[in-house]
């Protein structure tokens, strides 16, 4: 497992993945699908948790106008920082403003940036430190109607049976009955640059997902898995992402 306390630096990070004015063609598809997969839910999700957020916002910037309150989960202090600099409007040293203007194109609003930005603002709820190797991942933990996960659970994975068997139902343990689950995932991939800077990751690929998310209790029915190219990426260390997502059933509860 990678030392993040030590390495993990959000700014480069950010200017690694995040910068250069437009979203990256998989985030352009993963904001897209997630639009599409809460705009089919037949109620909106009122509480969100992103996990393992790190120093990002976009996919909160899109889901600020379907929920009430987002609460955003890191392992570090630093991403957490970040988060909470650009909610109080102090100090942000990350634009995001182009990034957002698209989103607002792929939602089809005419919404300013600030105004939505502003949203997103009131909606950020607790900033809470998560440690995925920890049972439970999250002091006091609840549960949401919606979970997200982006590029988390590889990265903290020592091998794909903990991924599976451990760390991933970790995350799904905060997902309500009948709530829903969102991830991406670099698949294939056995580590990522940010910077110049190497971080391990565990290979992953669709049929993992799809035998975790039924193993424990979401509906074989709602499941959807979609695989993005991402050539950019390709010196980075992986070429293409995984994007999941599907709904709990009814009757399943982990606590
Ligand atoms: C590749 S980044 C993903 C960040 C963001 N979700 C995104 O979409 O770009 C991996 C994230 O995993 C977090 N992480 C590292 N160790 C962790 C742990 N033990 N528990 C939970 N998250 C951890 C890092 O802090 C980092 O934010």
């Amino acid at each position: 497992m990678t030392d993040y306390t030590s390495r993990f630096d959000p700014l480069l990070y950010l200017k690694t993945y995040y910068s250069g004015g437009e979203l990256s063609s998989d985030d352009r598809m993963l904001v897209k699908l997630l639009i599409d997969w809460v705009r089919a839910l037949a109620c909106p999700p009122s509480t969100v948790l992103d996990f393992g957020c790190g120093p990002v916002l976009h996919t909160a910037f899109a889901l600020a106008p379907f929920c009430e309150r987002i609460d955003m989960a890191d392992f570090l202090d630093s991403n957490l920082s970040t988060i909470e600099a650009w909610k109080q409007n102090s100090l942000v040293k990350h634009d995001w403003s182009a990034m957002f203007r698209t989103i607002l194109q792929l939602l089809g609003v005419r919404t300013a940036v600030e105004g939505q930005a502003r949203e997103l603002r009131e909606k950020i709820g607790h900033l809470l430190h998560c440690d995925l190797r920890e049972e439970p991942p999250i002091q006091n933990p609840i549960q949401y109607d919606l979970v997200q996960s982006f590029y988390c659970a590889e990265c903290v994975a020592n091998d794909l049976t903990e991924w599976g068997e451990v760390l991933v139902p970790r995350i799904l343990s905060f997902v309500k009955p009948e709530g829903s689950a969102v991830f991406s995932t670099m698949k294939n991939c056995q580590g990522y640059l940010s910077g110049s800077d190497w971080f391990r990751a565990v290979s992953v690929k669709e049929a993992d997902w799809e035998r975790v998310l039924i193993k424990n209790g979401f509906d074989p029915k709602t499941l959807l898995i979609d695989t993005v190219a991402t050539p950019e990426w390709e010196q980075h260390g992986f070429q293409e992402v995984i994007i999941a997502r599907a709904k709990r059933n009814r009757s399943t509860s982990v606590w």
